[in-house]
């Protein structure tokens, strides 16, 4: 059966962009929500013209409260119906109460190999460390951030002429090759590891 995702970005969406332009065909799932919690998302005038369904929350007026935050995100997930979720470049925290409810069916990818460089400013902390290689990860999401078994990597060679900038293009270009072919086996049950190696 089609498995029916929900996507959520926050900005510019080039994942999800990606990932909706790879569900046509004999894919296994269907955009079935672009969700947000910034409705100046780039991500979402997109796939409004794309004439894919959207939501937003906005997160700020619940003032940190995250579970309230959630609840208002299930609620305007709810009509889309969604198997999955496929996080995409999606800059809040979830409660392990939110994860718990999708344990096995929801995906993240991360801007680097894992379990190297969690958290935020990876290029330049993988540059700082004098790394030969970096890359992306797409992995199930669990409780611990940026954690959860690994689904797939996709890696490249750190030139010397890198900077934090060139770093985070290159990774961008892989991650929008590693995303879709993760998503393509897990959507049909498959979680055997997809390697990627690039340029
Ligand atoms: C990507 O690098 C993703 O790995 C990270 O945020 C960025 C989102 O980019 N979590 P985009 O919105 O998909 O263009």
């Amino acid at each position: 059966m089609t498995k029916r995702v929900a996507i959520f970005v926050s900005g510019g969406g080039s994942n999800m962009r990606a990932l909706v332009e790879d569900m046509t065909g004999d894919h296994p799932a269907r955009p079935a929500v672009v969700f947000s919690n910034n409705a100046d998302a780039g991500g979402i005038a997109w796939a409004k013209a794309q004439g894919i369904a959207t939501a937003v929350v906005d997160h700020r007026p619940f003032k940190g409260d995250r579970p309230a935050f959630e609840a208002a995100i299930s609620t305007a997930l709810a009509p889309h119906a969604p198997d999955m979720i496929c996080l995409a470049g999606f800059m809040r925290v979830l409660t392990g109460a939110f994860i718990d409810q999708w344990t096995g069916r929801m995906i993240n990818i991360h801007p680097s190999l894992l379990p190297k460089y969690k958290g935020l400013h990876t290029h330049a902390r993988a540059l700082e460390a004098g790394e030969a290689e970096h890359g992306c990860t797409v992995h199930e999401v669990t409780a611990a951030l940026d954690d959860g078994p690994i689904l797939g990597q996709a890696r490249l060679a750190i030139n010397a002429e890198d900077t934090a900038e060139t770093l985070a293009a290159r990774v961008l270009t892989l991650e929008h090759r590693l995303y879709p072919a993760v998503l393509r086996r897990f959507a049909a049950g498959d979680k055997r590891m997809v390697d990627v190696q690039g340029a």
